[in-house]
C-alpha cells in the first residue's frame, strides 16, 4: 500500500487487512488504550479495523490513517478521522492513539498537523474536533499544538468530554 502522507519521521497510509496483527499487539496495551473503555480483544480490534476503518475509507469516506515510523517502517498507530455524533451533531474528528514506545518525541502532534491540513486541502471540510477526556494533558497539548481551541464541554459516550475545534480559516480556497 502506497504512502498517501509522508512528514519527516512518519508515513501514513489507509489500513489493510494485514495490519490486524500489528495492530491487534497496540490495542491490547493498556498504555496504547488510555482514555478509553479499555483494551480490545483480538476480535475486537478485528472489527474495529474491518468496520470502523477499512469500510469507510473504502467507500470514500473519512478515516483513521495508518502510522508508520519511516526508519523502522514499523506500524506505531493511527491517526486520521471518526465520524461522530455530538451533542446530536454530526462532527469529523481527528482523532490518535500512538504505541507507548513512542510517546513524547512530537510524533502525534507531526500527524495530527498533516491530518488537519489534510481535512480543510483535500477533503473540504469547514471544520474538525477532538473529544478529550479532562484528564488526558498529553492528548490536550497535542490538540492546542494543533490550533484548536476548546469550544464546550460535554458528557461523551457517558464521560465528560472536552470539545477542541478548528475551523477552515477560507472556506473558499
Ligand atoms: C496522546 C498521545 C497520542 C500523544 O502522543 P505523543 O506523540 O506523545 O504527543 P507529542 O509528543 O506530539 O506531544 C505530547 C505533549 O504532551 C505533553 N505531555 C505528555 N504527558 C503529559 C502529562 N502527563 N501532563 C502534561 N503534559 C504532558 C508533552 O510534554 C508534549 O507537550 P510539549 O510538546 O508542549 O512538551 C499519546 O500519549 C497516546 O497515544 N496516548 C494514549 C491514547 C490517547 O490518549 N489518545 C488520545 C485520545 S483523545
Amino acid at each position: 500500500m502506497e504512502a498517501l502522507i509522508e512528514t519527516p519521521r512518519l508515513i501514513m497510509r489507509h489500513f489493510v487487512e494485514t495490519d490486524l496483527d500489528a495492530l491487534a499487539l497496540s490495542m491490547a496495551n493498556p498504555d496504547f488504550m488510555r482514555f478509553s473503555s479499555g483494551v480490545f480483544t483480538r476480535e475486537q480490534t478485528t472489527s474495529f479495523l474491518f468496520e470502523r476503518v477499512i469500510a469507510p475509507a473504502r467507500a470514500g469516506l473519512p478515516s483513521q490513517f495508518a502510522l508508520l515510523e519511516r526508519e523502522e517502517n514499523r506500524l506505531i498507530g493511527y491517526c486520521g478521522f471518526f465520524r461522530q455524533l455530538v451533542d446530536d451533531v454530526a462532527e469529523i474528528e481527528i482523532g490518535y492513539r500512538l504505541h507507548p514506545d513512542y510517546w513524547n518525541r512530537g510524533l502525534a502532534t507531526e500527524a495530527a498537523r498533516v491530518v488537519r491540513d489534510y481535512a480543510f486541502e483535500v477533503l473540504q471540510l469547514a471544520r474538525v474536533i477532538s473529544l478529550i477526556h479532562p484528564a488526558n494533558h498529553a492528548s490536550r497539548r497535542v490538540t492546542e499544538k494543533n490550533g484548536m481551541t476548546l469550544e464546550k464541554e460535554t458528557t461523551f459516550r457517558g464521560f465528560p468530554t472536552l470539545v477542541f475545534s478548528c475551523a477552515r480559516t477560507n472556506p473558499s480556497s
